[in-house]
């Protein structure tokens, strides 16, 4: 692979946590906006496997999977190593060290008040989430985000206070060391929200989601069993696309002719929901048909995606020493 020239200067960080098999909703919520932000920032996207490892590190056996079939689906969307620098987490130990030094600084009652503390505790009863290392994710995410002095985070609205800790953090490193590292502000994402089957957020824990890579039989069966409009009993009863989980994909997939078709023949049961949900499936099996096709081709060729790996870890290296050696200096040692 030949060097990359970036000269593009704002520059964009972004992570995943490496918790399984990607869905449409981090097609359409996320990767479609990292698309787009690699041809205009310098962006750096990495895999957070340590991450993962705060509420899935009963499963040691399953991150590196899922770290790989992780970058194998951002190249498969076409997430771009010649513009973004992808790399996995613990890959670049430098995350690590800068982690323990923000550590020193950071107060406990910043962590035990940040919303998604207590909220996954309660959500995830099946896990034990009073470790050290659960608290302290928001100080490894400051972490991640400092090592690259990034000024722009993409992240979705459940993150936003995460980025409210991180900024926190560098302000305080800001003022006791008497350092200029930046705050990081959110870059809310524009791109259109996929929900899920049911019409609730997609998400694996809901058991909602079409798979980025899933077979074109599955999902097939998956759309055609969807709920629609309750009021539709009868294939005679008329309906109303906004009550109706199978218009939020027409949303996303469907052209004005078709959502317009949709419309009016589900108010005047001019059309029954099967060929509603056809019209949607043609549409989904189409985009995702490249996509996965290319997966194959990288699963094919594991040596392009090992380099993929280490040519970004290396440029990663090099940008986090960097800010770990201002740190360090700056604490004193
Ligand atoms: N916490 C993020 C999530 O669950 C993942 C993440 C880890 C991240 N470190 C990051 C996102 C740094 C942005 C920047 O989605
Ligand atoms: Fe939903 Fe389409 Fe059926 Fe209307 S016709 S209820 S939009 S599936």
């Amino acid at each position: 692979m030949k060097e990359n020239t970036i000269v593009k200067t704002d520059r964009v960080l972004s992570g995943m946590r490496t918790t399984g098999a990607l869905h449409l909703g981090h097609y359409h919520g996320v990767l479609k906006n990292w698309l787009k932000l690699q041809t205009q920032y310098e962006c750096y996207f990495f895999a957070a496997d340590w991450h993962a490892l705060t509420t899935h590190y009963e499963q040691p056996g399953l991150i590196k999977t899922h770290t790989r079939e992780m970058i194998i689906d951002w190249l498969a969307v076409g997430i771009d190593p010649q513009q973004a620098c992808i790399f996995v987490q613990s890959d670049v130990s430098e995350h690590a060290e800068l982690h323990l030094l923000l550590s020193m600084i950071t107060p406990v009652g910043w962590l035990e008040r940040v919303p998604t503390y207590k909220d996954q505790q309660q959500n995830l009863k099946d896990k034990a989430l009073d470790t050290y290392g659960f608290l302290g994710y928001p100080v490894l995410q400051c972490a991640d985000i400092l090592s690259y002095q990034a000024k722009w985070v993409p992240v979705g609205e459940d993150q936003v206070s995460h980025l409210e800790v991180a900024r926190e953090i560098i302000r305080r490193v800001n003022f006791l060391y008497h350092t200029t590292l930046p705050e990081p502000q959110p870059l809310l994402t524009e791109t259109a929200k996929l929900p899920g089957l049911d019409g609730r957020k997609m998400s694996k824990s809901y058991h909602n989601v079409i798979g980025l890579r899933e077979s074109a039989e599955s999902i097939t069966q998956k759309i055609k069993t969807m709920p629609t409009d309750p009021a539709r009993v009868k294939r005679s009863d008329p309906g109303d696309p906004e009550k109706c989980p199978v218009w939020n994909l027409h949303k996303i997939y469907s052209d004005t002719a078709t959502k317009e078709w949709v419309n009016s023949g589900c108010r005047s049961a001019g059309i029954g929901c099967l060929d509603c949900k056809k019209a949607v499936i043609t549409e989904v099996l189409l985009e995702q048909a490249p996509i996965i096709e290319k997966a194959a081709q990288l699963s094919a060729d594991p040596d392009y995606v090992n380099d993929v790996m280490a040519q970004g870890c290396k440029r990663a290296k090099i940008q986090a020493r960097k800010t770990l050696d201002i740190v360090k200096t700056a604490m004193g040692l």
